[in-house]
């Protein structure tokens, strides 16, 4: 990973935006990566603009890496104004782009931020990822935490914890 990809990474997780779960949400998302195991749940609140149906904000919450923070941190507030269209239109790489190319090994964590995206809005994944919604994971479970549940095997996971109290309505 280069300095400045770095650098920007820990700029953005330093005040993460938008985390948290949203009590009045009207849709929500879930992926799960095959990959890593990580997870991410994210929010959607919309409103009317000029007629259009538009996000009005997002909010996410992970057990994820720095990677899939960052960029869930950047999307969320990229994604506000956009009709669920223009949302569906962008992949992994189009939500982590102010960041700057990712490493092969850090493209699935914005795809994890794209599968619960468009988890959120309906759509399938764009990127060819093993990104899907867990199946012990149901997406209207009350926050990430009531929905993750440990390896089948049983193995200990080291995961970060990144769960805020709920945010402001
Ligand atoms: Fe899996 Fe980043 S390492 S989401």
């Amino acid at each position: 990973m280069s300095d400045d990809l770095r650098q920007k990474i820990e700029d953005a997780i330093a005040e993460p935006k938008n985390l948290g779960e949203m009590q009045n949400a009207d849709a929500v998302g879930t992926a799960g990566s095959a990959d890593c195991g990580d997870m991410l749940r994210m929010w959607i609140k919309f409103r009317e603009e000029d007629g259009k149906k538009v996000i009005d904000r997002a909010t996410f919450q992970t057990f994820g890496c720095e990677t899939a923070i960052a960029v869930a941190s950047l999307a969320t507030q990229l994604i506000q104004g956009k009709t669920p269209e223009e949302a569906m239109a962008m992949d992994g790489q189009a939500l982590s782009a102010e960041l700057g190319p990712l490493p092969p090994m850090r493209i699935h964590c914005a795809q994890l931020v794209e599968g619960a995206l468009r988890q959120a809005l309906g759509g399938a994944a764009l990127t060819p990822a093993k990104i899907s919604a867990p199946a012990a994971a149901p997406a209207n479970a009350p926050t990430l935490m009531d929905s993750f549940s440990p390896a089948k095997d049983g193995a200990q996971k080291t995961v970060r914890v990144i769960l805020k109290p709920k945010t402001e309505q």
